[in-house]
């Protein structure tokens, strides 16, 4: 079972921004990827980082306190030290609005 949330505006992301938001207390960033929304964990996996902090670069994120980028569209860390990928969460945009596809339940996040 999977629920949509409604977890912001589309113009609260404008192009090439990120925002973070939270849902049943776990921080997911939404990043406006030319014009593509994509919504991913919050939180780096190597260690206790908001990604919001870092950077968006070319097709990736990068997380600024040891500069580990992640693909956009997979979630896969591209450079150490972190290892593991940043869980991604299917994106609709209905009427303006950014919903977030999730379980029911946890957040799933990796870390
Ligand atoms: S905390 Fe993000 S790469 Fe180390």
């Amino acid at each position: 079972m999977t629920r949509l949330v409604d977890v912001a505006g589309v113009a609260e992301v404008p192009l090439g921004t990120m925002l973070m938001v939270q849902v049943d207390g776990a921080d997911i960033v939404l990043i406006n990827h030319e014009g593509t929304i994509r919504a991913m964990q919050g939180i780096c996996p190597h260690e206790y980082f908001e990604l919001d902090k870092g950077f968006i670069t070319g097709d990736s994120i990068t997380c600024a306190l040891h500069l580990s980028r992640f693909d956009l569209a997979t979630g896969e860390a591209l450079d150490p030290p972190a290892e593991l990928p940043l869980a991604m969460y299917p994106v609709t945009v209905v009427e303006g609005r950014v919903l977030i596809e999730l379980p029911e339940g946890a957040v799933p996040v990796n870390e």
